[in-house]
């Protein structure tokens, strides 16, 4: 079974979200979906059908820190799954690994699964790094963590995220291995490590067959809710 997560980043309005809850509920598919909504709309989302999940959160249970939202806060919500570690949270809010770190330790505290994203932008990936830079990311956000059932890891190359291009069968498979092997040999554990990036109902049933792909993390193709099951179902 295959983890189909999906980040809808920050889009949709409140009057869109019986229709999009409405059409997942009436489907039927035989993979675990999870739906990462934005944070005001978290509450709506709440299913038997489907898994809720966050796209971040913050480190702290509660207090004076406007805006925030509690780990604690989302599980209160029933929340099961909070992404950590996006690129556009590293890129645009400036979170560093010792941070992406925290709010791991925090989520797995409150019983909920991290997904948390590594992959490289484009010129690492030209200069031959594409696994120095997963290997930093991977050694300084999982420091303390010592149980991977509850933790998810997403290679999600940058140079992949929205852009419609994506990685060779290959690549994809190789820089999930490394990060498998990484994960067996520091922590004699197995994880689950899903893909992320430009995926689409053209792509997804291909990656799909790469053996040890676990599930996606998807964009784009899961704000609009037609696009969402076109995926879902090509992998069904
Ligand atoms: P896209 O599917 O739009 O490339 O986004 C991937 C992503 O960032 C999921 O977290």
């Amino acid at each position: 079974m295959k983890l189909i997560v999906a980040n809808l980043k920050m889009n949709l309005l409140f009057e869109e979200i019986n229709v999009y809850k409405e059409t997942l509920e009436n489907i039927s598919f035989t993979n675990k979906i999870v739906v990462c909504a934005p944070m005001a709309f978290v509450p709506l989302f709440k299913s038997d059908k489907y898994s809720l999940g966050a796209q971040n959160c913050y480190v702290e249970d509660k207090g004076a820190y406007t805006g925030e939202v509690s780990a604690k806060q989302l599980k209160s919500l029933g929340a099961e799954y909070v992404i950590v570690g996006h690129s556009e949270r590293r890129s645009y809010f400036k979170e560093e690994n010792d941070f992406i770190n925290k709010k791991c330790l925090k989520v797995l505290e409150n019983n909920m699964l991290p997904i948390l994203c590594v992959g490289e932008i484009t010129e690492e990936k030209l200069a031959g790094n594409t696994y120095n830079v997963i290997q930093k990311e991977l050694a300084e956000c999982l420091v303390g963590i010592n149980n991977f059932d509850n933790l998810v890891i997403a290679y999600e190359p940058i140079w992949s995220i929205g852009t419609g291009l994506i990685p060779s069968v290959d690549e994809i498979k190789d820089a999930i291995a490394y990060i498998k092997e990484y994960v067996k040999g520091n922590y004699r554990q197995e994880v689950k490590v899903l893909y992320g990036g430009s995926v689409n109902m053209n792509n997804i049933f291909e990656i799909g067959q790469i053996d040890n792909v676990d599930g996606f993390l998807i964009g784009t193709s899961s704000i609009n809710i037609n696009d969402f099951v076109n995926d879902i179902e090509k992998i069904n």
